[in-house]
């Protein structure tokens, strides 16, 4: 199969990944409906073309907190990403490092910060879940800063846990549990069966042995529900800035009165982001969400976004209404997923030919010049 978008990626992950780590990443909360509206309401903007504009030298470097990118695109953090393929995180955070761009490694990871340190040469960013059990947290970012991790990526928008049916129709674990329904699942993808017998990193391994009681998502969602804490409040937003000493990246943002409490918590960047249409189902899509945020407080933080992002285009949209980059979580997970680290640099390089060519078709040269002028005003009406 010829590899031209990112849903040729998608496809081939559905043909090599069991069920259960497939639907973990195409899937939402409930419903589905803001899953679904991350994708969708890029769709509703358009872009104005622009023509005989030279085009010679065009450039998509820029910064994010002060780092060198070479495009502004960041990978986001994902969870059992090495349940997708042997060792994944490693892999991934191996592409972003020849790609110049930030991989931001996930709590619940299948390889430990410990692991991807082991295979990068140049500082990833570590995403923190917050836990009940404060030391744990707060063990959690001693191990950040031990690997170096360049920026504390700080979820806030996982206090609860928003209901996937698809993980509980399919039985996800990690390692997976066996029982008629999942080994169905499992001997159907005997390649992934096969390639997973080459690690062994089955599970979680930033939490397994360093907290107790937590090894599959059964366990996990009453973990979640014991560890992650319902009374997680901005007090505690200074007590890990302060715990970490660091860049502070606020992950989970959607609302402009939350994102005024951002920049008032001194943290250095914050993400739009609904986790993927994860969590509050029925929350605004990320890209409707994105330009109220910025006109609130895009002048005092950088302001990156994610959901929906499949394309370059998306990435031109989400610059031109003021984010300065943008995360991306499945369109490089089902790269990950078909093809391992090939995949990941398939995904990227996807995205970047496909970011170079419709800022060019849009007259312009740097991504540092994209703005409201490039979308049809009236398309932005229909985003609210
Ligand atoms: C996520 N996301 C996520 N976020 C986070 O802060 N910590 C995590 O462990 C995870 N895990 C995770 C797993 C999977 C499979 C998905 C799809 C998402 C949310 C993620 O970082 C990001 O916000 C979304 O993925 C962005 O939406 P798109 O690009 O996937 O549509």
């Amino acid at each position: 199969m010829q590899v031209l978008e990112i849903n040729d990626l998608k496809e081939l992950a559905r043909r090599r990944v069991p069920r259960m780590f497939f639907e973990y990443v195409d899937s939402g909360s409930f419903t589905e409906s803001t899953y679904r509206a991350n994708e969708a309401e890029f769709k509703k903007i358009k872009l104005h073309q622009r023509v005989a504009v030279n085009l010679e030298n065009r450039s998509l470097a820029t910064t994010m907190i002060g780092n060198d990118v070479s495009m502004p695109v960041a990978l986001a953090p994902i969870g059992f990403g090495g349940m997708q393929y042997p060792n994944g995180e490693m892999l991934a955070a191996q592409v972003c490092e020849e790609m110049g761009i930030p991989y931001t490694l996930s709590t619940m990871s299948i390889c430990s910060i410990e692991d991807v340190r082991s295979a990068t040469k140049i500082p990833f960013w570590f995403q923190l879940y917050v836990m009940r059990d404060r030391e744990f947290a707060g063990s959690l970012i001693d191990r950040a800063k031990a690997a170096g991790c360049g920026a504390l990526v700080l979820t806030l928008d996982l206090q609860v846990l928003g209901q996937r049916h698809k993980d509980l129709r399919n039985g996800i674990a990690a390692p997976p549990k066996w029982n008629l329904s999942t080994a169905a699942q499992l001997l159907s993808r005997p390649r992934w069966c096969l390639s997973m017998l080459t690690t062994r990193r089955h599970t979680f391994r930033n939490i397994v042995g360093h907290a107790r009681n937590v090894g599959d998502l059964g366990r996990l969602a009453s973990w979640t529900n014991e560890q992650f804490d319902p009374a997680l409040s901005w007090d505690d937003v200074e007590w890990i800035k302060n715990r970490w000493g660091g860049k502070l990246i606020l992950k989970g943002i959607q609302e402009p009165e939350d994102a005024e409490l951002a920049v008032k918590s001194g943290a250095d960047a914050l993400v739009v982001s609904n986790h993927g249409g994860r969590q509050l189902d029925g929350a605004l899509s990320s890209i409707a969400a994105l330009g109220p945020v910025v006109d609130r407080v895009g002048d005092r933080i950088e302001v990156y976004m994610d959901g929906g992002v499949r394309s370059g285009q998306d990435v031109v949209k989400a610059l031109a209404l003021g984010a300065r980059a943008v995360f991306l979580g499945r369109a490089y997970v089902y790269g990950l997923g078909a093809m391992g680290k090939k995949g990941v640099r398939t995904a990227l390089e996807i995205i970047r030919n496909e970011l170079d060519i419709t800022m060019a078709l849009c007259g312009e040269r740097d991504v540092l010049n994209l703005g409201r002028h490039n979308l049809v005003e009236a398309t932005l009406a229909d985003l609210r």
